[in-house]
């Protein structure tokens, strides 16, 4: 029998006191990962390492604002210095501001950006001189499918884009190091956010799915636990699509 194990190694995932970024520490922790849960929502945070901790794993909660690299290089040495070690990197922190272009403000324009974007560079930046120390580095970068483009989208879908030409350049710069930079696209996700949209706009999302159906927390977890691992020790570079057959909106 093939099994996944993380043991041994530490993984700081940001964002996760939310629905996908819970689910990809759980993961990861269930497969013998120490995780660095980081949310500046430090509550969930701090919600997320319980649950770890509860199912036996060992984790500890950071309140850091990834779009703040002081804030950043402190908590990838938090990680450090707790944890003993920073193997695997998940930029998952991310968020929407929609709207159609013609009332679109900078401050939605930038704010995606900073979040979705800049944060994963600034994590990135932080962490690789540690990454560098490990035998089995690994960056994973949270895109979306509407990296493909989507209308109302155009501040995320730009940002998600950066986000993979960040992924195919820093896995060629990290290449000769043998650390992995690889990208996760999820779908239509059944998360509490999806259950709250109109009906006839999920209905029209689920259409829009090959599939016919969302796709589950654990399925995002599961793509990010693939590229954290061993299994994927000679795969950098790849954009996953976890999207039910959906190629874009
Ligand atoms: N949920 C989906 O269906 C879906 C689909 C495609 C892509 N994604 C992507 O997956 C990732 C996670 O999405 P989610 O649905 O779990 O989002 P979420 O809103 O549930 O969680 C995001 C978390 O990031 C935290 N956060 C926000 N700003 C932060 C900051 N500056 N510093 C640290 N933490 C911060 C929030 O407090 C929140 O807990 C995002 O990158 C999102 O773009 C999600």
């Amino acid at each position: 029998m093939i099994q996944i194990s993380l043991q041994g190694r530490v993984a700081l995932v940001t964002g996760a006191g939310g629905d996908l970024g819970r689910g990809m520490a759980l993961c990861l922790a269930q497969a013998g990962a120490s995780v660095l849960v980081n949310d500046n929502a430090f509550p969930r945070a701090q919600q997320t390492c319980d649950l770890i901790v509860e199912a036996g794993g060992r984790a500890i909660a950071d309140p850091s604002d990834v779009t703040d690299a002081a804030a950043v290089s402190a908590m990838v040495a938090h990680a450090v210095q707790t944890l003993g070690r920073l193997d695997i990197l998940v930029n998952n922190a991310g968020g929407i501001r929609d709207s159609r272009i013609e009332t679109m403000s900078e401050e939605d324009w930038d704010e995606v950006h900073n979040l979705n974007l800049k944060a994963a560079f600034l994590c990135a930046r932080a962490a690789v001189p540690q990454l560098r120390g490990s035998d089995a580095g690994r960056i994973v970068n949270i895109a979306s499918m509407a990296y493909r483009g989507n209308i109302g989208q155009t501040n995320y879908a730009a940002a998600k884009a950066g986000l993979v030409g960040l992924t195919r350049s820093l896995g060629l710069e990290l290449a000769r190091d043998r650390i992995t930079v690889n990208c996760v696209a999820p779908g239509l996700i059944e998360t509490p956010k999806a259950a709250g949209l109109p009906e006839a706009v999920r209905d029209r999302l689920i259409r829009m799915t090959p599939m016919r159906c969302m796709g589950k927390i654990s399925d995002i977890a599961n793509a990010v636990l693939f590229f954290a691992s061993d299994m994927a020790a000679f795969t950098s570079r790849q954009v996953m699509h976890v999207s039910g057959g959906m190629e874009g909106f």
